[in-house]
């Protein structure tokens, strides 16, 4: 449906995630002609706003180059702005009315992008759902986490978008399945017949997916001390990509064909206990590089004083499947650590019958997600030459040598277009999201309610000692490269 209109409407103009990331996104789309033609935005929020002050806001992020000036005039001239309460019918009426005078009665599709705080996600679904739906085209509705804090505080909110809209009007961000590596996971897997054959606990020992920042919560410490880093990265992200990795091959590439698979992989979890995991919290270091590295989590002036909300988490997921039986997937994800990184690494079992002294080290599969998208595969070979040595090397596709003329979309931009052509495949769907609560709940529940204490790691370290001891006891060998 290209030649109809479109209408893409922000909810949350405003705010920081409007500003850093859905504008920016809008404006990507647009410069390089991927959206219908006929789409025009509407930005909403409480504050008396014009159109020429959001684009102020939003310019630092949205990389203009000199020679897109004229396209980039053009896109705010197709931006429109009402200002009106999240909790009031009649401005939402009002937004209504705009749309309806561009569309002309025509046949015209909607989004409603909720980039809003968890408080206003009621009333924003209830206003859009009783007075802004399109009669005579599609509607659709993205969300962005936080879907709750827990199993019965997300079923209660899923049970709530459930009573205004179909699933199939939902389309639940989370931003790592819009990453080229994340969306490449089952190509490598399925589109290939050298790895599937080993990909089970007859060969692997263990598996570890992790994520890592060099910065601390940078006064985001009001939002974050809330849910915590297991809420914030582990439970969405990290899951994510352990469905995608461990999941059986889905009987076509069809949308709900792949959810019933993660689903399916994830009812095999079994819901985590305190013992499953390390939490840790970054203190500041006095020798840091800069500011931010000598501040320490509880030296964030929004954060509350002596606040136990972990910034580091290690968790071991078992999978008690056939593939999977035995094989420990250990999550891990911590802010204000030494480096960037997001990874997932496979780690294949030692060699049976070692004929070389106990020389070869376990081959590695690594998939990195980021910084820098790579895939390689770490091997024995002998030494070239005339010596009989042995050592470890890649088979190595990254993709900045690969593929050079190759310029990567950021994560949402897929997302978004997926959500113009109403594509589910990279959403979550709502019984995924309810598994995923299961697992995690009681493990949040135990450390909220005993008050767990997290141990300290110094910002810019790797993280507590105690997790490296944990994937040790997990099977993992560390050879200093994670
Ligand atoms: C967000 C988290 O979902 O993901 C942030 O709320 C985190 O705390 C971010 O920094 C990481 O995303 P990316 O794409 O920069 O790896």
């Amino acid at each position: 449906d290209e030649s109809f209109p479109h209408i893409f409407v922000v909810f949350g103009a405003s705010g920081d995630l409007a500003k850093k990331k859905i504008y920016p996104t809008l404006w990507w789309l647009y410069r390089d002609n991927l959206l219908p033609k006929k789409t025009i935005f509407f930005g909403y929020a409480r504050s008396s706003l014009t159109v020429r002050e959001i684009r102020e806001k939003c310019t630092p992020y949205m990389k203009v180059r000199p020679d897109e000036e004229q396209a980039y005039e053009d896109f705010w001239n197709i931006n429109y702005y009402v200002s009106g309460a999240y909790d009031s019918r009649t401005d939402f009426e009002k937004l209504n009315q705009e749309m309806c005078t561009f569309e002309n009665g025509l046949h015209a599709n909607r989004l409603f992008y909720l980039a809003l705080p968890p408080s206003a996600f009621q009333s924003v679904s209830v206003n859009i759902r009783n007075a802004c739906m399109g009669q005579k085209g599609w509607n659709r509705i993205i969300v962005e986490k936080p879907f709750g804090k827990d199993a019965a505080s997300s079923k209660a909110l899923s049970d709530h978008l459930a009573s205004l809209f179909k699933e199939e009007q939902l389309y639940r961000i989370d931003h790592y399945l819009g990453k080229e590596m994340v969306q490449n996971l089952m190509t490598i897997r399925f589109g290939n017949r050298i790895f599937n054959p080993t990909w089970n606990r007859e060969n692997i020992s263990s598996v570890l997916i992790s994520f890592k920042e060099p910065f601390g919560t940078q006064g985001r410490g009001g939002y974050f001390d809330e849910f915590g880093i297991i809420r914030d990265v582990m439970q969405n992200h990290l899951l994510q990509i352990l469905s995608l990795v461990a999941m059986e091959k889905p009987v076509t590439c069809h949308p709900d064909d792949i959810r019933d698979e993660k689903v399916k992989v994830l009812k095999s979890i079994k819901s985590l206990e305190l013992d499953d995991c390390v939490l840790g919290q970054y203190v500041g270091n006095p020798d840091g590089k800069d500011d931010d590295a000598k501040m320490g989590y509880l030296d964030d002036p929004t954060v509350p004083a002596g606040s136990k909300t972990p910034t580091f988490a290690l968790a071991v997921l078992q999978i008690k499947n056939e593939r999977w039986d035995g094989v420990p997937f250990i999550l891990r994800c911590g802010k204000a650590l030494n480096e960037r990184k997001a990874e997932v690494r496979i780690q294949y079992r030692d060699v049976p019958g070692d004929i070389f002294g106990g020389r070869s080290k376990r081959n590695e599969m690594v998939i990195r997600v980021q910084p820098g998208e790579a895939l390689y595969v770490k091997m024995m070979t002998k030494s070239p030459g005339i010596t009989f040595d042995m050592e470890e090397t890649e088979l190595d596709l990254t993709y900045n040598q690969r593929y050079k003329e190759i310029n990567l979309p950021d994560a949402y931009e897929r997302l978004i277009l997926d959500v113009f052509c109403g594509s589910q495949m990279n959403f979550v769907r709502d019984d995924e999201l309810s598994e995923a609560w299961r697992i995690f709940t009681p493990l949040l529940h135990h450390i909220e309610n005993n008050d767990v204490q997290p141990i300290p790691y110094v910002h810019g370290s790797r993280g507590p000692k105690e997790a490296d001891e944990k994937c040790d006891k997990s099977n993992f060998k560390y050879y200093g490269s994670y």
